[in-house]
């Protein structure tokens, strides 16, 4: 096992579109077992393989209390079948050492992909769960999407960005979500309790980078 280098924002690594993987052979299997390791070492709830330099369709995740036991969840050319519900979601990303910023995320999402051992599995994530926004967010980077495109305010994001020395969102990057903007500040002037709870709760945890 080794740790792998993270590639970081800038690079236009993570801007391409990354290609299936056609097997689950013994060198994808160590790709997994290492960008797990990179993924701890970084302190991590989830790492894409275009993020250690791999646009290979690959995304691991662990979001388990650091605590705890590991809970390494592995997804392997993965699919996200459904998506609903808006939330308000405040990430960071490994690949943007320290720079967090509010972004607009599904809060319910069922995703398909293989297992390492390439069986097909489902997995389903409610209520804006960390995983619900780590499957969003991991998925993304098999896209050559990143985090920032979906923030909910460009120019908070950008001096966010400066301040850790990283480049400023890229204005044609920025995705287009009147909609699930509508449908967070709906969600919030609705239920402002748990639109306050639920802030709260991502903005305390401490571990939240992809
Ligand atoms: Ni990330």
């Amino acid at each position: 096992m080794s740790i792998l280098k993270i590639i970081e924002y800038g690079n236009p690594i993570l801007r391409e579109k990354s290609k299936e993987v056609t097997k689950v052979s013994k060198k994808i299997k160590t790709l997994i077992t290492d960008m797990l390791e990179t993924m701890y070492s970084a302190n991590g709830v989830g790492l894409a393989a275009p993020q250690v330099g791999q646009n290979l369709r690959i995304f691991v995740i662990d979001v388990s209390d650091p605590e705890g036991p590991i809970d390494p969840q592995i997804f392997v050319n993965p699919k996200i079948i459904k998506v609903s519900g808006a939330i308000n979601s405040y990430e960071g990303c490994l690949s943007f050492p320290k720079a967090y910023t509010n972004v607009r995320r599904y809060s319910d999402v069922m995703v398909k992909a293989l297992d390492i051992n390439g069986r097909p599995f489902i997995k389903e994530a409610h209520n804006g769960e960390l995983l619900a926004r780590a499957i969003q967010h991991e998925f993304d980077h098999l896209d050559g999407k990143l985090f920032i495109d979906h923030c909910r305010n460009r120019f908070e994001t950008n001096n966010v960005l400066a301040k850790y020395n990283l480049p400023p969102v890229e204005a044609d990057k920025l995705l287009n979500e009147e909609e699930l903007e509508k449908s967070i500040i709906e969600y919030e002037k609705n239920h402002p309790e748990e639109a306050e709870k639920l802030r709260k709760e991502i903005e305390d945890s401490e571990n939240q980078n992809g």
